[in-house]
């Protein structure tokens, strides 16, 4: 949309630039230009302007759209990202222009999920204005047997964009979840589809929903325990989410890019931010999980991501991720 297209020149520019300008890079009338900025206007964003000089952009609202996204990532790299208002699922969105030969890297972010997915047909909470629910497409050209490599990939990758995006530190909980004080800022759920013959995955879209500005009372009250958001963990602050999205979509690219040659940098820092080694943990077999699951404690992350569980029976084992689930850390997996 046009209007994406000025706040994405208006937000790169350090000072003023004149309509003029900006009507001459994307080809369209004063006129086209003066209706956009009315319009960026009334969504909330502070746009001076002078006779002379042309616009400003003083001030943004924290509103996730593909203008204040691209505005942060390098010019050409924004093609393959869409952004909606709201959505069922992007991560089903992002499947059906998978179906269509979308290329890896190809991105689906929004503002609202009305049925969000989470792992293991939970359904997971997404409401709007305060979360990111991004999916990226990759088509990693391995085999099945990388994908416990490539969900945890993401979630360094993840916990290395808000590194980048707001300078702050989350935690690894095994496999994939990250947490901030012991309690979830963000799940990924990652879809694949695998190609009968060779066995190699053909498509993964991997979704990740952070909790970014959420309060308190936007949690189900069977969450309340277990889940947070960075605001909540940071006073109350309110953060910037474009900025976050674009992180996540530089980090993603880098994963992309560094696959599979990478594994060293990702497994260590895995490993550096991991906390499930050292906990008490109960193990349960996931097709029997309401079953009596066994404790025992987490000792190491093996090099296929898989943790290595000492057993309070004296037994050692290496648990894979998609056969079990582990608690301890807090309520549920
Ligand atoms: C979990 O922890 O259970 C995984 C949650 C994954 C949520 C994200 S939000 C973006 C993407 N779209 C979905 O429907 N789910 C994932």
């Amino acid at each position: 949309m046009l209007k994406d297209d000025v706040l994405t020149i208006i937000s790169k520019e350090d000072g003023y630039i004149s309509g003029e300008n900006i009507s001459r890079k994307l080809g369209v009338t004063r006129a086209a230009i003066n209706t956009a900025v009315k319009t960026l206007r009334q969504e909330g964003y502070e746009i001076e302007s002078s006779t002379n000089k042309g616009y400003l952009l003083k001030n943004s609202p924290d509103i996730i759209s593909k203008g204040s996204i691209a505005a942060l990532l390098p010019t050409g790299r924004t093609g393959d990202i869409n952004v909606f208002d709201t959505v069922g699922s992007t991560n089903t969105v992002l499947k059906g222009l998978a179906a269509e030969g979308a290329p890896s890297g190809t991105v689906v972010v929004a503002d609202h999920q009305s049925s969000g997915k989470g792992r293991r047909g939970r359904n997971f909470v997404s409401p709007s204005g305060v979360g990111i629910y991004l999916s990226y497409l990759f088509r990693p050209e391995s085999g099945f047997d990388k994908i416990s490599d490539l969900t945890s990939w993401t979630a360094v990758a993840v916990a290395d964009a808000i590194k980048n995006a707001y300078g702050l530190d989350t935690q690894i909980k095994w496999v994939n979840d990250l947490l901030m004080n012991r309690k979830k800022i963000c799940g990924i759920l990652t879809e694949v589809s695998v190609e009968g013959e060779s066995g190699f995955i053909d498509t993964s879209i991997i979704g990740i929903g952070v909790n970014v500005n959420e309060k308190p009372e936007d949690f189900p009250s069977e969450l309340s325990d277990v889940a947070t958001s960075l605001s909540i963990e940071n006073d109350g602050k309110t953060f910037f989410r474009s900025k976050l999205a674009a992180e996540i979509i530089r980090s993603m690219d880098r994963l992309k890019d560094g696959w599979p040659d990478n594994s060293d940098y990702y497994l260590g820092r895995y490993r550096e931010l991991n906390i499930t080694t050292g906990s008490k943990v109960t193990a349960y077999k996931l097709m029997s999980e309401n079953g009596n699951g066994r404790t025992g404690t987490a000792i190491a992350i093996n090099d296929d991501y898989s943790l290595k569980v000492k057993f309070d029976d004296g037994s050692i084992e290496d648990l894979k991720s998609g056969e079990v689930s582990v608690r301890g850390l807090y309520g549920y997996t």
